[in-house]
């Protein structure tokens, strides 16, 4: 979980040579600003809705007017807002047909999440390998993962950097597939000038605390086609009857479950919201300022954006991490060093899929009766065939996003804190 936690730092002393983790003065000492940030404008209106006891989206109005704020922000013809990231990719997974003992092709370098969803359905998460360069699912590699049984495909736009959606929906449209762009990390991202969350069927957004819409909990699904935003209304309501085509059928005409947001959440999301763009903005001025100054440092590679991609959210601002520039040094101790320095930051996501959770699922008795136990076999013996994710999980190194928010001469601390380490890297040998 991407949970920033603010260090305190001593005094400071940016010029010196000993590092900070060895007892020297370390480059930043001011705070980092935390995160969620309270607007005190909130206090009024969320104390009215929460006198007025309609928490419910069905007694008020807030939901609605939250979903169609955020579909302007995106730009999307519909949004439905739902409880989390989670349920809005469930949502999405059953709306777009995703059944028992189908296979949906996932981005392995992701939030635990994005694959978890696919077991709820009693689905297969399909691994097609990462590019290292862009963080991404590598479309040159979804091909070769594609069986009679995949049905969709489940790009992740991870840390707000947008996948290569004109290659991915090539693929999915040569061989009939549903896209659902986990966009959960990507508010306001955009490829080809368009959101992300509008660039195939549907779009699935968290608004969990540590994002940058923060509600505690909440999500979304988005997309431009209203047949299909009509189904997840109804899904995610209890599959009550929602739009033109399921007039008159009844008063649950399809399966649904509850998967609402709260009046109370989709207030707070009102109130975030407010600051979305010009946080956007700061973020992206300060990350292409990284990008540049970053790249002077030997070993140290900033993402780079997928042929296609115009913009990035920076949930994170992701790099990667050559030990072997920094004549080895573990990118756990240099993590510690630039942690030291007062420079928050995070390895990024692991190797998930070698953590028991996979094999839990596909051994039990459900999963041996959708799946073959050759196909299992295979299945088994690809978890181990992701060398590019592999190695991403073993060098990234992320700075956390109320980072970006500070002035762009803040963004020197971080430049300089990394490179106060390489030259001074010999010291934690
Ligand atoms: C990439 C990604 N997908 C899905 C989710 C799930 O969202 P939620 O935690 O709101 O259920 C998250 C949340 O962290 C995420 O980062």
């Amino acid at each position: 979980m991407l949970t920033p936690t603010l260090p305190v730092f001593g005094a400071s002393s940016a010029s010196s040579a000993q590092l900070a983790v060895l007892g020297g003065s370390p480059v930043r000492t001011a705070r980092w600003t935390g995160w969620p940030v309270w607007d005190p404008a909130a206090e009024k209106p969320m104390m009215e809705l929460l006198r007025s006891g309609n928490w419910y989206r069905g007694d008020g109005n807030k939901v609605n007017e939250f979903e169609q704020a955020y579909a302007e922000l995106i730009e999307a013809k519909r949004v439905v807002a739902t409880a989390s990231g989670s349920a809005a990719l469930i949502a999405a997974l059953q709306v777009m047909g995703v059944d028992a003992g189908d296979e949906v092709i996932v981005s392995p370098y992701t939030f635990i999440a994005s694959y978890n969803v696919i077991f709820d359905k009693h689905a297969l998460p399909v691994f097609a390998d990462t590019d290292q360069e862009t963080f991404l699912i590598n479309p040159k590699k979804i091909e070769e993962k594609i069986t009679e049984r995949t049905t969709a495909l489940l790009p992740v736009h991870i840390f707000g950097l947008p996948a290569d959606m004109n290659s991915i929906n090539a693929i999915a449209k040569k061989h009939d597939l549903a896209v659902i762009e986990d966009a959960c990390q990507a508010w306001l991202a955009e490829y080809d000038g368009k959101k992300c969350g509008t660039l195939a069927d549907l779009g699935c957004f968290s608004f969990q605390n540590s994002k940058h819409i923060p509600s505690g909990e909440g999500g979304a699904v988005s997309s431009n086609k209203e047949d299909l935003m009509d189904r997840v209304k109804a899904y995610h309501d209890c599959g009550r009857p929602s739009g033109p085509s399921m007039r008159g059928m009844g008063s649950n005409p399809v399966r649904g479950s509850n998967r609402r947001l709260t009046e109370v959440q989709a207030g707070l999301l009102l109130s975030q919201m407010v600051r979305a763009l010009a946080d956007a903005d700061k973020r992206l001025e300060n990350a292409l300022y990284l990008d540049s100054r970053l790249k002077e440092v030997p070993g140290i590679i900033p993402y780079k954006l997928a042929d296609g991609a115009t913009r990035s959210s920076y949930h994170l601002y992701p790099f990667r991490y050559k030990k072997e520039f920094f004549d080895g040094l573990s990118r756990k101790k240099f993590m510690a060093a630039l942690q030291a320095e007062g420079i928050p930051c995070y390895p990024g996501y692991g190797k998930q899929y070698h953590d028991g959770l996979i094999e839990e699922a596909i051994s039990s008795r459900g999963y041996k009766r959708l799946f073959s136990e050759q196909r299992l076999k295979r299945y088994r013996e690809e978890l181990h065939q992701l060398p590019d994710n592999d190695q991403l999980t073993e060098e990234a190194v992320a700075i956390f996003q109320y980072v970006l928010l500070a002035e762009k001469s803040d963004m020197d601390d971080v430049v300089n804190a990394i490179q106060k380490i390489y030259k001074n890297r010999k010291q934690l040998l």
